[in-house]
């Protein structure tokens, strides 16, 4: 029984479908070759980079194929980063960030000298918005934050977020990796300048996902890596650069995997997004409220919390619950959840993390309570 979608979910046929057709019937390189295989596959995949746009309320040319958010999230902080940081200024990030969202932007503050400021949680592992924008200052030159972080599935107000930050002269860019299932997603109304997702989290492929970017800002951005149908013209002694988004698109893209995200986002999109969200709702407050009445019991987040719930068990290690949980044939993750500033700041070596997908239902969800009841009374009656 799989309860940890939140670091990968599962794929439907129409995913799987979407990959092998790509390679039985369509498979040719992208951008380069002249024959009919190659213009289609072409084709095909900048019709992808429109549905992908669609999908998040921007243009085709708002979007770079990226391995996922890691490299979407480094790309901006070393391409974008350096134009508008300076020794002066100040990154703003939370301490719940994933590391993808942390690392590359305290490396930019020491590359720099700028000064790397890190939005303390409270105890319940929260960074809110208002704590967020009380840090925002007239030196933040760029605040990341997540749009709903990855250990407690707390959701910001990004457009709030955005509006402070530009009120200050500063640039807002998000992880939305682990948003983009849960709730929809319109540039327009989130008004940040960079959004990042991965292709694997929305019941897509792993190995692919998007850097949704502002024209201006991509358009301005050098690119940093080189080769392949990136570039405009080379010559011994100089090179120019093909237009935005495809100067970011060094070598031969992951093509099968914008052919099986497209898929994803079509699952996705099939299905109604309020119902989506209420039937993830319910098993997160079934989940919540079971784990809530076992003795010993310490959940972090809220109750608004979206996809994942966090936990931990008076006097039961969260890895030997995971390990108890996983003779049971019940996958959970148990670790630092990639976070570890936030792990630190709670005092604590890990916790214990249920996430739910579209997929899951009630009976999952029971069987996780009772197994977990079950640990409790295993590894503190044979104390
Ligand atoms: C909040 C958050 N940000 C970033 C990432 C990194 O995503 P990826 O490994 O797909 O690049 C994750 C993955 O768990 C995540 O949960």
């Amino acid at each position: 029984m799989y309860l940890d979608s939140a670091a990968t979910a599962q794929k439907p046929q129409i995913v799987l479908d979407a990959l092998t057709d790509y390679y039985i019937n369509q498979n040719a390189n992208v951008h380069r070759g002249l024959y009919q295989l190659a213009f289609q596959a072409t084709e095909d995949y900048e019709k992808i980079r429109q549905q992908v746009g669609e999908f998040v309320g921007v243009n085709a040319d708002n979007i770079v194929f990226t391995r996922g958010t890691t490299e979407a999230l480094n790309l901006v902080a070393s391409s974008f980063g350096p134009l508008v940081v300076h020794p002066d200024s100040e990154i703003l990030v939370t301490a719940a960030e994933h590391h993808s969202n942390f690392i590359p932007w305290q490396q930019l503050a020491k590359r720099t000298g700028a000064k790397f400021v890190v939005v303390p949680p409270d105890d319940q592992g929260i960074v809110t918005t208002d704590a967020i924008i009380d840090h925002v200052t007239a030196k933040t030159a760029i605040v990341a934050v997540a749009q709903v972080t990855n250990v407690t599935g707390h959701v910001v107000d990004v457009a709030r977020i955005g509006q402070a930050v530009h009120a200050k002269g500063g640039y807002l860019v998000v992880d939305g990796a682990q948003a983009v299932a849960h709730m929809p997603v319109d540039m327009r109304q989130l008004g940040a300048d960079f959004y990042a997702f991965s292709g694997h989290k929305i019941y897509g492929p792993t190995g692919i996902g998007a850097l949704v970017g502002k024209k201006q800002l991509l358009q301005q951005m050098p690119p940093i890596a080189f080769g392949g149908e990136m570039i405009d013209m080379v010559t011994e002694a100089e090179s120019t650069w093909a237009p935005s988004p495809l100067k970011f698109e060094a070598g031969t893209p992951n093509i099968a995997g914008v052919f099986g995200l497209s898929a994803a986002i079509t699952y996705l999109t099939q299905s109604d997004a309020e119902a989506r969200e209420q039937h993830e709702r319910a098993l997160l407050d079934q989940l919540r409220t079971g784990l809530q009445a076992i003795p010993g019991m310490t959940v972090y987040g809220d109750s608004e919390g979206v996809s994942v719930v966090s936990f931990n068990l008076a006097g039961v290690h969260p890895h030997d619950l995971a390990t108890y949980l996983d003779e049971q044939s019940i996958a959970v993750r148990a670790g630092h959840h990639c976070a570890q500033p936030l792990m630190t700041q709670l005092n604590i070596p890990a916790t214990v993390r249920a996430s739910v997908g579209l997929y899951s239902n009630e009976d999952d969800v029971e069987r996780l309570l009772s197994a977990v009841r079950a640990a409790g009374r295993y590894f503190n009656e044979s104390e």
